[in-house]
């Protein structure tokens, strides 16, 4: 009986996580929170742990619960958390699991400053986020890890998809997603782009009800086998 409670706890676990940052080592986690501008719910100038990031570049490597995901790898500098700078073109996911990008290139003009790396990702349920607390330093590339590995079931692409670097809106190829903070009035985003954040909202809510339940009917299927 135990062991069957515990299938059906990482049944529904693995439905509701967003995302995970395995590398570099993340500021902070929150499954609920992931979606607060920019980290996540987490300091953007927390240090505990500080990772070297090379001009040479290093491997980001991510795990994604979604279907589909398009990931943006940017930075800022640690005395600036309001300007986020593209490092690398955004890239679409297809399918769940582990993706790396193994060698993702550093600022050559922010070599010797502390800055911070922010993973954002555009998800059917919204806007996603984590951060690392980064140091550009000079140098080659970091030889990816362990967790650096892409599941088999995994196709990505580059995507011509780009972020707006402004903290009230947070916009992508010209359709807004939830605010995150208020905004000065003109940043507001017209009413037709709030109704379709709105109904994707929706949308997604009723996919992710069908996942959960999908997951309990797999879950129970495998309590008759
Ligand atoms: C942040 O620090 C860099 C160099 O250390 C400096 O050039 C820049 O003006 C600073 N920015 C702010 C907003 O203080
Ligand atoms: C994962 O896939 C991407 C896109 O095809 C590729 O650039 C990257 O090198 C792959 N990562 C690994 C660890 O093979």
């Amino acid at each position: 009986m135990q062991l069957r409670n515990v299938v059906l706890l990482s049944l529904l676990q693995l439905t509701k996580a967003h995302f995970l940052l395995n590398s570099p080592p993340t500021i902070g986690f929150s499954d609920d929170e992931e979606g607060d501008y920019p980290c996540g719910s987490f300091d953007a100038t927390d240090r505990k742990t500080v990772t070297d990031f090379p001009i040479g570049g290093i491997p980001i490597a991510l795990t994604s619960t979604h279907p589909e995901v398009t990931w943006f790898y940017r930075a800022a500098l640690l005395n600036d958390t309001n300007n986020w700078v593209d490092l690398y073109q955004s890239i679409t996911q297809v399918g769940q699991g582990n993706f790396c990008s193994q060698n993702v290139p550093g600022l050559a003009d922010w070599e010797g400053q502390d800055a911070v790396l922010q993973i954002a990702a555009s998800a059917p349920d919204g806007w996603l986020f984590q951060c690392s607390a980064i140091k550009f330093v000079s140098g080659a590339a970091t030889a990816p890890g362990g967790s650096c590995r892409n599941a088999t079931s995994v196709k990505a692409s580059f995507s011509n998809e780009k972020l707006i670097l402004n903290a009230q809106t947070t916009t992508i190829s010209g359709s807004s997603s939830k605010p995150t903070q208020t905004g000065t009035s003109n940043m507001a985003p017209p009413a037709s782009t709030t109704s379709a954040t709105g109904s994707n909202a929706g949308a997604s809510n009723r996919v992710e009800k069908l996942a959960i339940f999908g997951s309990i009917a797999g879950a129970i299927g495998l309590l008759f086998i």
